[in-house]
């Protein structure tokens, strides 16, 4: 177990990339707070850990929300008394190009992806540099953090921003013995999610197909599982990954390496 008597919180634990992440954290033995804006995300989740005899509690937060944050920490806190990992996944995907994006919608986006990281960043260190915590943070990002994608333009901005924002936390925090570094998925694959919603008691969700072959322009031959980055998530968590922060780990099958070009399987 890379993960016994660890406390990590995981936010946006919908049953797809979070709730994957948060499973992955809690086969390793962490004891997991799933927090969502969603409360059946939070709870179905945590539901679903217990269920497999893993130790999990899920709490409903909005991550833009100052105040719900720090009640969020306090409620984790009295629950299992530190908190050793956060997972800042919570996030609002998808958009609209920068002619069409409404101020709203965009404000929203840059909130949830931004600012919601940067508050429970903010809240869950400084419990960690209280309690003396040498805890790790992970942020999700997105490859079209690291690529301009048409029509996408609030998501970009505020993936993009996220990069930076790690290398920066990563330094604010390096002196308390506190790790910051991003993971980067990618377009991923749906059967495990949609897998993890009927495990959880929901329907299974109904699918249009992907506009664009993403499997075909991988130079891996298939998309990855919310269970990959679950791994790499615990690799950071976990004192296997000690002396590193500041980076970012991506899980993307090569998207990112890729020559533009170049379509691997044409
Ligand atoms: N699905 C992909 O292909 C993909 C690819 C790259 C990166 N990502 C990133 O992975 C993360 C998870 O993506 P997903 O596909 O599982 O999305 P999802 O929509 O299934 O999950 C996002 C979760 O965040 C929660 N959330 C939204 N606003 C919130 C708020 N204000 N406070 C608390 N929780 C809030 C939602 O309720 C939901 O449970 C996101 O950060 C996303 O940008 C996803």
């Amino acid at each position: 177990m890379k993960l016994a008597d660890k406390v990590a919180i995981v936010t946006g634990t919908s049953p797809n990339i979070g709730g994957g992440i948060a499973e992955g954290l809690a086969e390793e033995g962490a004891r997991v707070v799933c927090v969502d804006v969603a409360a059946d995300n939070a709870q179905q989740c945590a539901e679903a850990i217990r269920g497999r005899g893993g130790q999990a509690l899920g709490l409903v937060c909005d991550v833009t929300d100052e105040r719900q944050v720090e009640a969020m920490v306090v409620q984790a806190r009295a629950a299992y008394g530190a908190v050793d990992v956060l997972v800042n996944n919570a996030g609002i995907l998808g958009g609209h190009s920068v002619l069409d994006m409404p101020l709203e919608r965009w404000t929203r986006q840059l909130a949830v992806n931004l600012t919601g990281t940067f508050l429970c960043t903010k809240h869950v260190a400084r419990l960690m540099v209280e309690r003396g915590t040498r805890g790790s943070i992970i942020v999700i990002v997105s490859t079209a953090g690291h690529q301009g994608q048409a029509g996408n333009i609030g998501y970009c901005t505020s993936k993009s921003g996220l990069l930076n924002f790690t290398r920066a936390a990563a330094m604010d925090l390096v002196r308390h013995g506190i790790r910051v570094n991003s993971l980067t998925p990618t377009a991923t694959d749906v059967e495990e999610g949609d897998t993890r919603a009927v495990a959880w008691g929901r329907a299974r969700p109904e699918r249009g197909g992907r506009v664009l072959d993403f499997a075909r322009m991988l130079p891996m031959d298939h998309l990855p599982s919310p269970r990959h980055y679950a791994r790499a998530a615990v690799f950071l968590a976990s004192d296997e990954s000690e002396m590193i922060t500041g980076i970012d780990l991506r899980v993307d099958g090569g998207a990112v390496a890729k020559y533009w070009p170049w379509i691997p399987h044409a």
